[in-house]
């Protein structure tokens, strides 16, 4: 894919401390395919973001890896986006330690996340938890992007991104695009199964909540089966009172574009005994084919080592350009 200059580009990933979602597939890569066309796409398996909690090395590498023939089972078009390995492009760390020159004690302090996860992690605050939004700011800013699409829970850390961006401009002139993040309406929170206030997780593969995409249709309809609903017995979308209910109605909405009321009609006075089986075989027509794709992928292993060198290679090019215009602008001397 060569760069279009009229197209606006947009950047975005996931970090491999799990497998994938099916709410990361309907919350995010789903929600990337139908920008692709519209835009000049760069995804990341963002592995270097994963360490900051103790990940055994050999799942970092078989969940890197998945992501990427899950990326690609997906939908992701990889003549069209561009597809890659974060810790094979080594600017993401460079441009991270200036911009963490850039980036206030105070402003970090205060992002949800690390305050969420200092909370759940009181043995290992460390240094990485703390820069990490600045690491996502490099990612970011490396190539231009105008857009992000993500998760509500990542839009602070976008915004932080544009306040980086934001100082550094101010001091060295337009160095960086202001990216704004884009969240998406339906499918945007994808809650847990068996705790609805809860988002779906990736990280524990043996949580009954969350359905991975690795998951086999037995699997799956077990999950679904035995998902927390309510004490009524009507299917009525109303996530204050219905949490359970309501996020099993999202997930059956997309991933079969019906519209609430069309499912509220089609369960009336049907019960959850109907209905979440229903809802269970709706995902597993949607997620066999991509399970199947990427297990076909992940035995090509050569054929993933090609997708993740050009892709690096593509991305390396672009990350340069920026890095070392920041290098200069900051008064490195350029390299002999
Ligand atoms: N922090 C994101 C998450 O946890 C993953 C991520 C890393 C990301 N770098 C990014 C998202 C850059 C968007 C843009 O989901």
């Amino acid at each position: 894919m060569e760069e279009n200059v009229k197209k606006l580009t947009e950047f975005s990933a996931i970090k491999p401390t799990g497998t994938l979602t099916l709410g990361s597939y309907l919350g995010a890569i789903k929600n990337w395919n139908e920008l692709c066309e519209e835009y000049n796409s760069i995804f990341c398996v963002a592995d270097m973001h994963s360490i900051t909690i103790r990940m055994d090395p050999a799942v970092l590498r078989r969940n890197a890896l998945e992501q990427l023939a899950y990326y690609i089972a997906s939908g992701l078009d990889t003549e069209k986006c561009i597809l890659f390995i974060q810790s094979h492009v080594h600017e993401h760390a460079e441009l991270s330690w200036v911009l963490g020159c850039y980036a206030m004690f105070g402003e970090l302090s205060r992002m949800t996340q690390f305050k969420d996860k200092s909370a759940k992690n009181a043995d290992n605050i460390n240094g990485g938890l703390f820069t990490y939004p600045v690491l996502m700011a490099a990612d970011i800013l490396l190539y231009g992007t105008d857009v992000v699409p993500v998760g509500e829970d990542q839009r602070q850390h976008v915004e932080l991104c544009r306040d980086i961006a934001n100082r550094f401009n101010g001091v060295y002139g337009d160095v960086f695009k202001l990216p704004r993040a884009i969240v998406p309406k339906v499918g945007a929170r994808v809650m847990s199964l068996t705790e609805p206030e809860k988002k779906m997780s990736k990280s524990d593969d043996n949580d009954p909540g969350s359905v991975m995409l690795r998951d086999t249709d037995d699997v799956i309809m077990r999950k679904f089966k035995r998902a927390v609903t309510d004490c009524e017995t009507c299917v009525r979308f109303d996530p204050e009172n219905k949490k359970g209910v309501s996020n099993l109605m999202t997930i059956y909405s997309a991933v079969t574009g019906k519209s609430y009321e069309e499912i509220e009609r089609e369960f009336d006075g049907k019960g959850y005994g109907v209905f979440k089986p229903a809802v269970g075989e709706a995902v597993c027509d949607t997620v066999r084919p991509i399970r199947e794709e990427a297990n076909r992928l992940l035995a090509d292993k050569a054929y993933l080592e090609s997708i993740y060198a050009d892709g690096a290679a593509k991305a390396s090019r672009i990350a340069a350009r920026t890095l070392s215009k920041v290098y200069k602008k900051v008064g490195f001397i350029k390299k002999a």
